[in-house]
This record gives structure tokens, C-alpha cells and sequence, in this order.
């Protein structure tokens, strides 16, 4: 059963194996992230069994992986028959790895993103005239909304349901709309390490 299973993955796992060191290399920082919240893929060993365990079980990482390897728009659109996609996820820009998004119903279109950037259920990012660029270490949470050509600095939470649309300074959580500072993160704070 278990085999059949992952047959299921077998184009999937190709594309993994074919998408190039960069890709691979964020695919791998991915899976990372949801290792954390996820004891079960935790106790598999090997990367292509966590790939496998991920893709058979969370429809919002098949978003994250197609939006990774979709060069090879053949293969994800035929991978996509098989595992479709979190259709209510909808990921563009230039993204680095560790990207964790956790649920559904998110709009990830941000000019740019620094590491391990997280986005909860809900959140919108966006731009008409211009997207948002992240730092490192940003968590956009549940039903938030950054808009526009606007800069969000490393290590910032922005609490659930907050709405913004100016900078932010780095080592910060932010809540509300509009948006204001209520905590500061120091280098040695476990928050974001808790929250991440
Ligand atoms: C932003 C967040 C991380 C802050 O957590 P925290 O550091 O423990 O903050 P605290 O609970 O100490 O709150 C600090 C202040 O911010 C306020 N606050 C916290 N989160 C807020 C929010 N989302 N909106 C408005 N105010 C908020 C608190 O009321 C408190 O205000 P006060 O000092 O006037 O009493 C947390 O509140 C949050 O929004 N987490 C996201 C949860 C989520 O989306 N989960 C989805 C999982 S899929």
C-alpha cells in the first residue's frame, strides 16, 4: 500500500531529482521548516521519504513545490493531476528557501523574500505597484495583509489580523491596523524561535 502510495510521487520525485542545485537547495530548506511542526515527517530519515511524506500529505507544501520547480511546466502540470496543488495558495516572486506556509487561503506575491519566511491562513501580500520586500525570519500571520512597494526588515512578527502598508524596522512584532510596534526581539529571544 505504501508503495502504491508513493507511486503516486514518482513525477514529483523526478522533478526534485532534475530541478537544478538552487531549486533542490530551497526545496531542501522547505521541507526543513515543516519538519518543525511535524513530528511524523521528523522520524523519516531521508529527504526524497520526507519529500514524499509531504507531498502525500499537506496540499499547501504541493503549492510551495510547484511554485519551486514550475520551470518544468510539463512535468509539475502532470504531477499536479496526480497531487494537486493547495488551489488556494497562490505563490509568485522571488523566494528564498524555508518557506513555510501553514494552511490555506493565502495570496504570497511578494517582490522578495529573505529566509525561512512563514505565512499563516489568510494572509494576503501584494502589490499593484509594487510588492513588498522581506527580510530574513518573517512570519506574516493568519488574515494579515502587507500591501505595496514597501520593506519589512529581518526578524518580524506581524500578529494575526494586522494590516500593513509602510516599512517596518527589523527584531520587531507588530500587531494591529494600522500596525504598530509592541515588542522588540532580541538576538537572543525565543519567541521568533518558538514562532518560526
Ligand atoms: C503577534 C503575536 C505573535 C504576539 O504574541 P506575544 O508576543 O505573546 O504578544 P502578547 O500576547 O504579549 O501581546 C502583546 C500586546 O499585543 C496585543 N496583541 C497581540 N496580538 C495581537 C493581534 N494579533 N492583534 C492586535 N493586538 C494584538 C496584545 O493584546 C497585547 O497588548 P497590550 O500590551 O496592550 O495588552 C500573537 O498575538 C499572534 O498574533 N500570533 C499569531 C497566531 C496565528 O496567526 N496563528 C495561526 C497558526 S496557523
Amino acid at each position: 500500500m505504501a508503495i502504491l502510495k508513493n507511486l503516486k510521487c514518482i513525477i514529483a520525485d523526478f522533478l526534485f531529482l532534475i530541478c537544478g542545485k538552487e531549486a533542490k537547495d530551497k526545496i531542501l530548506k522547505d521541507i526543513y521548516r515543516y519538519l518543525k511542526w511535524n513530528r511524523k515527517i521528523g522520524s523519516r530519515k531521508s529527504s526524497i521519504i520526507r519529500l514524499n511524506f509531504l507531498l502525500l500529505s499537506k496540499p499547501e507544501f504541493r503549492s510551495v513545490f510547484y511554485f519551486r520547480t514550475k520551470r518544468h511546466k510539463l512535468l509539475t502540470a502532470c504531477s499536479g493531476i496526480l497531487l494537486p496543488r493547495a488551489k488556494s495558495v497562490e505563490i509568485s516572486g522571488d523566494i528564498d528557501g524555508g518557506l513555510f506556509v501553514s494552511h490555506y487561503h493565502s495570496v504570497i506575491c511578494p517582490e522578495k523574500t529573505g529566509k525561512n519566511f512563514r505565512v499563516g491562513p489568510g494572509a494576503a501580500i501584494f502589490g499593484d505597484n509594487g510588492a513588498p520586500t522581506f527580510g530574513d525570519n518573517v512570519y506574516v500571520a493568519s488574515n494579515s495583509a502587507v500591501i505595496g512597494n514597501i520593506r519589512i526588515g529581518s526578524n518580524v512578527i506581524i500578529g494575526a489580523g494586522s494590516v500593513v502598508t509602510h516599512d517596518l524596522d527589523a527584531n520587531a512584532v507588530y500587531v494591529g491596523n494600522p500596525v504598530r510596534c509592541v515588542k522588540k526581539i532580541d538576538a537572543d529571544e525565543k519567541l521568533l524561535d518558538e514562532i518560526m
